[in-house]
């Protein structure tokens, strides 16, 4: 399993202990586990129920199989102290995304941005933030960030990519 996000790692410290943290389409759970490890109580959810298999002996660690991306928001009503999200965008979910962040509650996300064409994949401009975008995201849904970066990495291998921390006051 590749290492996690060391955005999500540096940024693990602004949740609240032992808080209630989603892992949106988690994949095989790198970051689940690492929350888990740290005490926290994750949700884990993902399309992929193989993905997810792995990941159901884990202590600390909730699955649950959800198509994110049909007509029916499969986790309206829920709150969340943290929500993680990596390597994953589907636009039209972002406001229901952040609807679900409690009072307090930390948003840690880092994905593609445009200009990752260059490096392969993702290519399709559906997938790849715009510049500064999870930045006016957070601020039209009232968040105060924390941290926020953009532009060419290096590791784990060369990308365009984006990443913000935010919380709801
Ligand atoms: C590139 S992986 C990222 C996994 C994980 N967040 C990480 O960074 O290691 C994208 C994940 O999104 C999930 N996914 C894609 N479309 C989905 C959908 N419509 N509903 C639920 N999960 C979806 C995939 O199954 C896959 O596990």
């Amino acid at each position: 399993m590749i290492a996690p996000s060391a955005w999500v790692e540096r940024h693990l410290t602004f949740l609240s202990p032992g808080a209630r943290v989603l892992d949106l389409a988690c994949g095989s759970g790198r970051h689940a586990r690492l929350l888990a490890a740290h005490g926290f109580s994750v949700v884990a959810v993902d399309r992929d129920g193989e993905a997810l298999a792995g990941l159901s002996a884990c202590a600390g660690v909730e699955t649950r199989q959800l198509e994110l991306e049909g007509e029916r928001w499969p986790l309206a009503g829920e709150r969340f102290g943290g929500i993680v999200v990596t390597n994953y965008l589907w636009r039209p979910r972002l406001g229901d995304v952040l609807a679900m962040l409690a009072p307090g509650g930390v948003l840690i996300y880092e994905t593609f941005m445009l200009g990752n064409e260059r490096y392969g994949k993702p290519s399709n401009p559906d997938f790849l933030l715009h510049p500064d975008e999870l930045r006016m995201l957070a601020a039209r849904a009232g968040l105060r960030e924390i941290a926020f970066e953009q532009g060419e990495t290096a590791l784990p291998k060369p990308a365009m990519r984006q990443a913000i921390c935010a919380v709801r006051d």
